[in-house]
């Protein structure tokens, strides 16, 4: 893994020139007075370093001439790692990290000029630590002064993530690995849901045996909240309460994933309470199911990532008027939008180190991203009549045999040479399949 953060930050460093990057970790976050909260590493941070801790932050500075890796990390100091851990040390943060030099946090403002002096830009990202960015500006400001008498000195500052994001976009087989496992478990947990939904079971208990499975296959935990929504909760995109049973004859939506090793899975099943989808319940099915189908379909290096997207309503929009739910032209109606109380969010996302990942969607203002190879997407189209819904106006009302049904079907897709490898694939979809226990 050594390797694999250097060849990441040797990467980045290709393309800064003579500018230094300063990346803060994560803080340790505190709840309720003193409880601390679980940490979670800053995830470009621990993109660039592996290294697991709060209190720290790196420097990269290609142009300098000893040291282009720098970490400042927390002193190794027994009084306090007694109540919040083993710290690595300034010692270590050279030989396990690879970092060129190393320094106890303290030392930060006195040692960071050296290496931002003779750069001509900087590269910082502005985040919630409101102490630290006062910290950067107030260096910074002191360069400007000295670059008005001296003519050199970082006159730019710019966010790192123009140069450090589209990297993370593009996925290396040691994060695929990592992902493959993630995704392995969450497909292991849907099928332990799939097990229990039978009715008289709460949604909280299906929740439960899923995240118990997350932990006890070393990941850390789920990897958002997990939604187990049964009958008309499916219709709310966030149902997170997760506290209804179960009843013959309702869908049950889960939205779960695992998060492991720092990355993560995201998945979404609707399944049949009992066994068999009842008739108007399969006929959503199915057009969720189709759109899901042709937007995969449109997964390839080359082409571009809003076809997906474009693709999921195109079909659900064609669904929509076969059923009645919308009347007109499907070019006008996706034009102006009349299908989204029925389909209100995006279809896709990127995934990897975050769920909802880094990377930009366009490339301009009109052009859309463009897929390569190694990029990892999910393809989620839905459908949800909401009992109370509204139709968009001049639409008609949704007659009540449709309402409280909600079908999301969500895979994780990586974008491969000649195509696309559905890495979710683990867990069936196809509803004969899904009705067949
Ligand atoms: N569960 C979060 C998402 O699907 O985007
Ligand atoms: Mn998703
Ligand atoms: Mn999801």
């Amino acid at each position: 893994m050594k390797d694999e953060y250097r060849q990441r930050r040797e990467r980045l460093m290709a393309n800064m020139a003579k500018s230094t990057a300063i990346f803060r970790s994560a803080s340790l976050a505190v709840m309720h007075r003193d409880v601390e909260h679980p940490f979670r590493q800053d995830s470009d941070f621990f993109y660039l370093t592996g290294f697991n801790e709060p209190e720290a932050v790196a420097v990269l500075a290609p142009h300098h001439e000893e040291h282009r890796f720098i970490l400042f990390v927390q002193p190794k100091e027994w009084e306090k790692e007694v109540w919040s851990g083993y710290r690595v040390g300034v010692e270590d943060a050279k030989a396990i990290y690879g970092a060129d030099e190393a320094y106890p946090i303290a030392e930060l403002e006195e040692k960071l000029p050296q290496y931002l002096s003779k750069a001509d830009r900087l590269y910082y990202h502005f985040g919630i630590d409101e102490l630290f960015n006062q910290t950067i500006l107030k260096q910074w400001q002191s360069l400007l002064r000295q670059y008005a008498k001296k003519g050199f000195g970082p006159t730019a500052l710019e966010d790192p993530m123009t140069l450090l994001h589209p990297l993370r976009l593009v996925k290396s087989e040691t994060e695929l690995e990592l992902m493959r496992k993630a995704i392995a478990i969450s497909v292991e947990a849907h099928h332990l849901a799939w097990d229990m939904a039978k009715p008289g079971i709460y949604e909280y208990e299906i929740q439960a045996e899923m995240e118990y499975l997350f932990r006890r296959r070393g990941g850390v935990g789920p990897a958002y909240p997990s939604i187990v929504a049964s009958g008309a909760n499916a219709c709310v995109l966030h149902y997170i309460e997760n506290s209804r049973a179960l009843e013959a004859g309702d869908l049950l939506l889960i939205d779960a994933g695992c998060s492991y090793g720092y990355y993560n899975g995201d998945i979404t099943r609707t399944y049949p309470v009992g066994g068999k989808y009842g008739m108007e319940q399969r006929v959503i099915y199915e057009i969720v199911l189709e759109a899901q189908r042709q937007a995969i379909a449109q997964i390839k290096p080359g082409n571009p990532f809003s076809a997906v997207h474009d693709t999921a309503v195109q079909v659900l929009v064609e669904g929509m008027i076969e059923l009645g739910f919308l009347v007109g032209e499907p070019e006008e109606l996706i034009k102006e939008e009349k299908y989204k109380p029925y389909y209100m969010h995006r279809t896709s996302h990127w995934l990897g180190l975050d769920v909802h990942d880094v990377g930009a969607y366009k490339q301009n203002e009109e052009e859309s991203q463009v897929l390569q190879p190694g990029q990892v997407l999910t393809v989620e189209p839905g459908m949800y009549i909401a009992p109370l819904v509204k139709p968009a106006e001049e639409q008609p009302e949704v007659p009540p045999q449709w309402r409280g049904i909600g079908v999301r079907i969500e895979d994780d897709v990586l974008v491969t040479e000649n195509g696309y490898e559905v890495l979710t694939a683990g867990i069936p979809k196809m509803p004969e399949e899904l009705e067949s226990k």
